[in-house]
């Protein structure tokens, strides 16, 4: 089934990433926070891509005018009611995503899919609580969407196999390339990645090196695209950190244990580029 109509719950960097591909590929995209400063900000932040492209020659005014009709943002989660698949993308915070997905339930067509786009947690626990298990599926898309290829598809014990085609399709609908990642902590790349990131932190906190220099060893010495702590401050050190957290308590092995230099900095509130300053500081 072509999704004709797409619901975002959360106007974040990752909701807000979901929506602009969604409006790109032609789908009519409604984004939803719970204030409409959030809304505004994500809103604004899509436009402004789009604008930038226009700016560049890669998109045509015409082009943006009709992006931007099919982009609607909204306070209110009643807006997602018509919707072919609805994508929640809040922060991550299990309580609270289990009580979006109940809401969504009331909310939402019997058959309609809601995924989740949960970086590590529980797609079963998710599911479990939103009153329909069997249409609740993991995609997992990676920062910045507009650019990675990749979304991970996690069904959860109770997640139909229509479901999982559904969601598969849509992805391609996205112009992504989906792969299927049993429910483990993190999935397939947090479960590599994060303990790489949280590596390069101990490292940087046991002065090992400087963040530029942690940096441009992995970038040339490793061919990674970008270093890994900056590429902590793109993802977010307060997500890090989370998902940091739930691998110790989930694998119970010390080894996922968190880098002190991480919870420092998220504990001063420097959470990376959202904040202007993680590692590096971005206001200058
Ligand atoms: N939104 C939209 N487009 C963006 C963008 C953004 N935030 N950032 C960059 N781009 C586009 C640029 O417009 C440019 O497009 P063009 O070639 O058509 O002009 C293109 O991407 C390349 O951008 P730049 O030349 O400015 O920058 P780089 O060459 O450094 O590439 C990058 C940017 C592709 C983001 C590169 O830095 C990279 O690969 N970074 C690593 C990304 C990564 O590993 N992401 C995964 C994070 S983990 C995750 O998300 C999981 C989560 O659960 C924690």
């Amino acid at each position: 089934m072509a999704i004709k109509k797409l619901g975002v719950v959360g106007a974040g960097t990752m909701g807000a990433g979901i929506a602009q591909v969604g409006v790109q590929v032609g789908i009519s995209v409604v984004i939803v926070d719970v204030d409409q400063k959030f809304v505004d900000r994500g809103v604004k932040g899509i436009t402004g891509s789009w604008q930038k492209n226009a700016a560049k020659g890669k998109l045509t005014e015409e082009q943006v005018a009709r992006y931007t009709a099919n982009l609607k943002g909204s306070v209110k989660m009643d807006d997602l009611k018509d919707c072919d698949l609805v994508i929640e993308a809040i922060f991550e915070n299990i309580d609270v995503k289990k009580k979006v997905f109940k809401e969504l339930d009331g909310i939402c067509a019997p058959g309609t899919v809601i995924a989740s786009n949960t970086s590590a947690l529980s797609i079963t626990e998710i599911a479990a609580a939103s009153g329909r298990p069997d249409r609740v599926v993991g995609m997992h898309f990676f920062n910045p969407v507009p650019v990675m290829k990749l979304v991970e598809v996690i069904p959860g014990e109770e997640t139909s196999e229509a479901t999982v085609n559904l969601a598969m399709e849509a992805c391609l609908q996205l112009q992504k390339t989906p792969i299927k990642a049993a429910e483990a902590p993190g999935f397939i790349v947090n479960r590599l990645l994060v303990p790489y990131l949280n590596e390069a932190c101990i490292a940087y906190g046991e002065g090992v090196g400087s963040a530029k220099d942690i940096d441009e060893a992995m970038k040339l010495g490793a061919n990674m695209p970008i270093g890994p702590l900056a590429l902590c401050d793109m993802v977010g050190l307060d997500v890090l950190l989370m998902v940091a957290d739930y691998f110790h308590r989930e694998f119970g092995d010390s080894k996922y244990r968190p880098a002190l230099a991480l919870k420092q900095k998220v504990r001063a509130g420097n959470l990376g580029m959202k904040t202007g300053k993680g590692f590096y500081d971005y206001t200058k």
